[in-house]
C-alpha cells in the first residue's frame, strides 16, 4: 500500500514518521501491514494541500491507498487576522484531498479539533453533539471535516486536543522554557481540557485506519485539567523550580476565543478498536523522559 501524509513536518506528521519507521509507539507495536508500505511524506514544499490539480496528479501518479492528512494552519490566533488563508489550509486543504481520495478509492484519514465545539458545557463532547465554533480556526475547521465529509466516501475524521509532539513547538516546550527563564509561570486555571500526546494519538490513527468503520471519532489521552494544572505538572515532573501563579481567562486575553471546557470524549474510539489512549498524566511523562533525548 502506498500512503501519503501530507503536513509531515509538524507534530503529529513528525510521530507517524517515528511509528511508522520504527514499528513501535509507546504504547504498543503497530500493525504489521505498514511494515509493507510505501510512505510519502509530505509538507507544504513537496504539497501544497490548497492546489486542487497538485493533490489530484499526486494521488494518481503515486498510486495513493491512504491519505493521513496532518497539514493545517495550526496559529489559532493568526487565524483570526488571516481567515482567507486559514479557510485555504483548513477547508479547501482537506476538500481536495478528499477530491483526489475519492477519485482513486482512497481512505482518508483527516484530523480535526475541540475547537469545532463552543465549550461552554461542562460536559465531555461525543462524536454526535452538534458542533458550534467560536473561533475563525474552529469554523475553518468545522468547514473542513464537512467538505471531507461530503466528498469522500472512506473517511475518518478524528478530532484531538492540547497536542504536543517531541518536534516543534508547543505549550509543553514553552512552559519549561518561561520556567527556566524566569523562575514564575503565570497560566489560565478556567479553560478545562486532554493534554494529548502526539505519539498516542499516531498509534490510535494507524490502527483506525485498517477498518472500514469511517465517519467521526475523537481521540485524546483520558483524563481532565486546566492549563494551570497542567503546566503545574510539566514544571513538577521536569523538577524546574519555579514560582506557580493561576490567572482566569479575563486576564490573558488573546485574539482568538478559546473554549472553556473542551473536553472530548472517546466514545466511538472505545466501541472500535478500543481506546487504549493513556491519562494524560501517564503519557506527559513518558514525553518528559525522552523529550530531552529527541531533539
Ligand atoms: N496542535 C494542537 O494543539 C492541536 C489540537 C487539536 C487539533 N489539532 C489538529 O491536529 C493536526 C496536526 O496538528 P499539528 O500540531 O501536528 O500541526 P503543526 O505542527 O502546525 O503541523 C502542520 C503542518 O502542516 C503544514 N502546512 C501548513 N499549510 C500547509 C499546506 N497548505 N499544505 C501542506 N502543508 C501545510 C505546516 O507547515 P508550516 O509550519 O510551514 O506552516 C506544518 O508542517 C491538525 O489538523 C490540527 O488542526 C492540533
Amino acid at each position: 500500500m502506498n500512503i501519503l501524509i501530507t503536513g509531515s513536518k509538524g507534530q503529529l506528521g513528525c510521530e507517524l514518521r517515528r511509528l511508522i519507521s520504527t514499528g513501535v509507539a509507546e504504547i504498543g507495536a503497530i500493525p504489521e501491514v505498514y511494515r509493507e508500505a510505501s510512505v510519502l511524506y509530505c509538507d507544504l514544499d513537496e504539497l501544497d494541500i490548497t492546489d486542487e490539480q497538485a493533490c489530484l496528479r499526486f494521488v494518481d501518479s503515486n498510486d495513493i491507498g491512504m491519505i493521513i492528512n496532518c497539514a493545517a494552519f495550526t496559529n489559532v490566533d493568526a487565524c483570526e487576522s488571516k481567515p482567507e488563508l486559514a479557510a485555504a489550509v483548513n477547508a479547501d486543504g482537506p476538500r481536495n484531498l478528499a477530491r483526489a481520495a475519492e477519485r482513486v478509492g482512497a481512505t482518508l484519514i483527516h484530523i480535526s479539533t475541540d475547537y469545532v465545539f463552543a465549550g461552554d458545557d461542562p460536559s465531555p463532547r461525543v462524536e454526535t453533539d452538534a458542533p458550534s465554533p467560536r473561533s475563525v480556526y474552529g469554523q475553518t475547521k468545522l468547514a473542513g471535516e464537512q467538505q471531507v465529509a461530503a466528498e469522500c466516501s472512506r473517511h475518518f475524521i478524528v478530532r484531538t486536543a492540547w497536542l504536543y509532539g517531541y518536534e516543534g513547538a508547543n505549550f509543553v516546550k514553552t512552559i519549561m522554557r518561561l520556567a527556566r527563564e524566569n523562575g514564575m509561570i503565570k497560566v489560565v486555571d478556567d479553560q478545562y481540557g486532554s493534554p494529548t500526546s502526539a505519539n498516542d494519538l499516531a498509534y490510535e490513527l494507524v490502527k483506525l485506519a485498517l477498518t472500514n468503520e469511517y465517519g467521526i471519532y475523537h481521540c485524546t489521552n483520558n483524563g481532565t485539567c486546566s492549563w494551570f494544572e497542567f503546566a503545574s505538572a510539566i514544571v513538577d515532573i521536569a523538577g524546574i523550580p519555579c514560582e506557580k501563579n493561576a490567572c482566569s481567562t479575563e486576564e490573558f486575553v488573546r485574539p482568538a476565543k478559546r473554549p472553556a471546557f473542551s473536553v472530548l470524549d472517546n466514545a466511538r474510539l472505545r466501541a472500535t478498536i478500543g481506546d487504549e489512549m493513556r491519562n494524560w498524566r501517564d503519557a506527559l511523562e513518558s514525553y518528559l523522559e525522552n523529550v530531552g533525548s529527541s531533539d
